[in-house]
């Protein structure tokens, strides 16, 4: 009986489709690195595995360090291994290795980028078609524009009769002045439709449902606007250090790490406005507008509207962990945050004088990110005096991780003889509702961007949009002698924090 049940198709995971990708090269600079390891090829690997990958696929690995094909595909293997989603068949593994190539190089010598040059021509006269060609920037962010203009001298940026896309990580710049050079960089070699900039938050199933939930469902557009809404709170809170990454972190902190990027486009997808269709452009111009919409602070303002903080030593998980000024690689006098907190107004006819609350930290009670709206309390409560317990006014939260799902909380009568209020919860849970464990965010982002659908990347006038919020904010940071305050490891974040929120609003215990 079970057996028979067993085989029957999972009616819940109907929909999930497989879309057709041409033949794609992919070309990864920074092969060796952390992203490339624990996100970037397990991510191809998960591809192959649900049989998304064109059937044609080739991989090349460049890097500095020197290195045999086999000892690439050795070093991958093993990355596939300690990191997939899902375990390895080993055939599907040994397929996808097997044409892997690696070119070790400087990413400023012309040599690497010749031998990447025939390393594709070779994998296109073998099959006797021309694939199209993915060049991934998973490289130290200095390397971003080198890498751009290399490809351009060595005449990579075109194909003829195939696609040519670059795909860039963040950061993309380290302020408005450093990102718009960049940009300017990026284009003067490539199209801007050829470009793919990544925010890996934009990947993630429970961020790409806001629009499914907002845009899809006629129940919430109503109260979706300053008449009902009190305030909206957006955390992203993280339970881990810095780990080894105190290199590119000391010189980054929390408001460029995941505020500029993450946590904004967060904020676009609940703020924006319905697009008129699906294509890329559409969705992407209904965000940039919210996020144009968002007041930066001026720069003397920035203490009133922004709140940053440093771990101290404390206890996460029952173990004692050090601060963040002790750990390797930081600087001993460092000022850079590891906790970033803001109240931002979307000044438009939806949102005026709704506050958005954003805030992210390393080293805290739990790693969660969630949106929590917060609906205003109803006009007259008639039960007060009945005894209720607790009556709260409606939260509507998007649970992005670990948790997937939504939760409306609502006020329901206690059982029994007198009219006594409480909250409880109604929930839709990924995991129950679906049946199927969501796909990682860049499995969904390395197909689109083979399939040259930008809808879930970043365009170039969006990511001015973004730097221009964040910019007075790093501006005050980096200029004031004021102490970074400090919060212990473990904690809720720095006290400091909750002078940002107003009127009765208070964060959500993590
Ligand atoms: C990255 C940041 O972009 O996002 C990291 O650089 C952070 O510091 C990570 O830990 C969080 O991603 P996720 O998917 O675990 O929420």
């Amino acid at each position: 009986m079970a057996t028979a049940v067993a085989e029957q198709p999972n009616p819940l995971t109907e929909g999930l489709e497989r879309l057709p990708v041409h033949p794609t090269s992919l070309v990864i600079f920074g092969a060796t690195g952390d992203l490339s390891h624990r996100k970037l090829v397990p991510a191809l690997y998960n591809l192959a595995h649900d049989g998304s990958l064109p059937e044609r696929f080739n991989l090349i690995g460049v890097s500095r360090s020197e290195k045999a094909h086999e000892d690439y595909r050795a070093d991958m293997r093993e990355a596939i291994q300690k990191f997939s989603r899902t375990p390895p068949d080993p055939d599907v593994l040994e397929k996808l290795l097997e044409n892997a190539k690696y070119i070790p190089g400087l990413f400023d010598d012309d040599a690497a980028y010749a031998k990447v040059a025939s390393a594709l021509d070779e994998y296109d006269q073998e099959a006797g078609i021309v694939f199209n060609r993915i060049f991934y920037l998973s490289t130290a962010p200095e390397f971003f524009p080198v890498i751009v203009e290399k490809l351009g001298t060595a005449r990579l940026q075109h194909c003829e009769h195939a696609e040519t896309r670059v795909v860039i990580e963040k950061p993309f710049g380290r302020d408005l002045a450093s990102a718009r050079e960049l940009n300017r960089r990026v284009l003067e070699v490539f199209d801007e439709s050829q470009v793919f900039r990544i925010d890996h938050y934009l990947g993630k199933e429970t961020v790409q449902n806001i629009m499914a939930f907002r845009f899809a469902n006629t129940m919430f557009e109503p109260i979706w606007n300053r008449n009902t809404i009190d305030h909206v709170q957006i955390t992203a809170a993280e339970d881990i250090g810095i780990g080894t990454r105190a290199g590119y972190y000391d010189q980054a902190g929390a408001l460029r790490d995941l505020i500029q990027n993450h946590m904004l486009e967060l904020l676009a997808n609940v703020g924006m406005e319905p697009p008129a269709g699906f294509p890329a452009d559409k969705v992407r111009d209904e965000k940039v507008k919210v996020i144009e919409s968002i007041q930066p602070p001026r720069v003397e303002d920035v203490p009133k509207t922004a709140v940053r903080g440093q771990y101290a030593s404390g206890v996460v998980g029952g173990e004692p962990v050090p601060g963040y000024l002790e750990e390797k690689g930081v600087r001993e006098d460092s000022k850079t945050e590891t906790y970033a907190a803001l109240r931002l107004e979307v000044s438009n006819w939806r949102w005026a004088g709704v506050p958005f609350y954003l805030r992210t930290g390393k080293r805290l009670a739990r790693k969660v990110t969630e949106i929590a709206i917060q609906l205003k309390p109803v006009p007259y409560l008639a039960f007060q005096a009945q005894g209720s317990l607790g009556v709260q006014p409606n939260e509507l939260v998007l649970m992005v991780q670990p948790d997937e799902g939504v939760t409306v909380s609502l006020s329901a009568k206690i059982p029994g003889a007198r009219m006594r209020i409480r909250p409880v919860n109604m929930e839709f849970h990924y995991g129950t509702s679906f049946l199927s464990a969501s796909p990682e965010a860049y499995e969904r982002l390395i197909l689109d961007a083979m399939r040259g659908d930008a809808t879930l990347f970043t365009r170039n006038d969006e990511v001015d949009a973004l730097w221009r919020v964040v910019d007075p904010v790093l501006q005050y940071w980096q200029e004031t002698d004021d102490p970074v305050p400090q919060y212990p490891a473990g904690s809720q974040g720095p006290e400091e924090a909750n002078a940002l929120l107003r009127d009765a609003a208070q964060w959500r215990p993590l």
